[in-house]
């Protein structure tokens, strides 16, 4: 099997089915990654977690060091990753602990470490970035949603924005306009760093929310942490039957 990563987010700061076999203390040329790289089992597979805003949950979404995450996975020879993230629904079928698979992204982030191709490097590299999401990835983790009853939506387009503030309704409806199903903080520069380093990544989005504007009043942070937590036991089983079909 390839080497599998899983990077959680918000909700997901572990897993508590994983097996610890060890973990990796990483420092790379771009600095400190938000934890440990945890090496584990799931399912009697190896798989390696990283929680994206660290363990305890302290790095905002613009702290995160997303090129030090993506280099520490490279060197630990991670091939592929599934990232998990929450987000605001915002088409009328992303419903609160819903889960979607998005299959493109529009990225609204500013002053953001967006690549590791940033000196006068000759020659000068544009990656390829028409699916930012691996094809056959998503394809496998819609299997694996199938085969664990799961319904949830296929397709997406994930807006990300810079935070760590939410959005004013103006902004969604923006959005909204411009074909965003999803709203989150957290996907970018991510996938386009995996890109970057040849390194097959999808992702899996639970809705926390809806989005500024789509739902009476004001979001609260104890709405997203309940919808959340009901969000991730699908989230749990997803990934074990995603591993158990590999
Ligand atoms: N907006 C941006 N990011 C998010 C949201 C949201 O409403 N919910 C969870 N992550």
């Amino acid at each position: 099997m390839t080497q599998l990563a899983i990077i959680g987010g918000t909700g997901l700061t572990q897993i508590s089915e994983l097996t610890v076999i060890r973990q990796h203390t990483i420092d790379t040329p771009y600095g400190s990654p938000s934890a440990d790289f945890i090496v584990g089992e799931l399912n009697q597979k190896e798989v390696i977690f990283l929680a994206r805003h660290g363990n305890p949950h302290k790095l905002p979404p613009h702290k995160i060091n997303y090129r030090a995450n993506l280099w520490g996975l490279k060197q630990l020879g991670v091939e592929q990753i599934i990232a998990v993230a929450a987000v605001g629904g915002i088409s009328q079928t992303m419903i609160p602990s819903h889960i979607a698979i998005p299959d493109q992204i529009i990225d609204y982030t500013s002053g953001r470490l967006h690549t590791f191709f940033e000196d006068n490097d000759y020659p000068v590299t544009h990656i390829d970035f028409t699916y930012p999401y691996n094809p056959a990835l998503r394809a496998r983790l819609m299997m694996a949603a199938a085969k664990a009853n799961l319904s949830i939506t296929p397709f997406g387009t994930y807006g990300c924005t810079q935070g760590p503030r939410l959005e004013t309704v103006a902004e969604i409806k923006r959005m909204e306009n411009d074909g965003c199903h999803l709203v989150g903080m957290t996907g970018m520069p991510e996938a386009a760093l995996a890109k970057e380093l040849k390194m097959d990544y999808a992702a899996i989005s639970v809705v926390a929310n809806w989005a500024a504007g789509k739902t009476a009043g004001e979001i609260t942070m104890t709405d997203i942490e309940h919808n959340l937590q009901a969000g991730m036991a699908n989230i749990t089983h997803l990934l074990k039957t995603f591993i158990s079909l590999e």
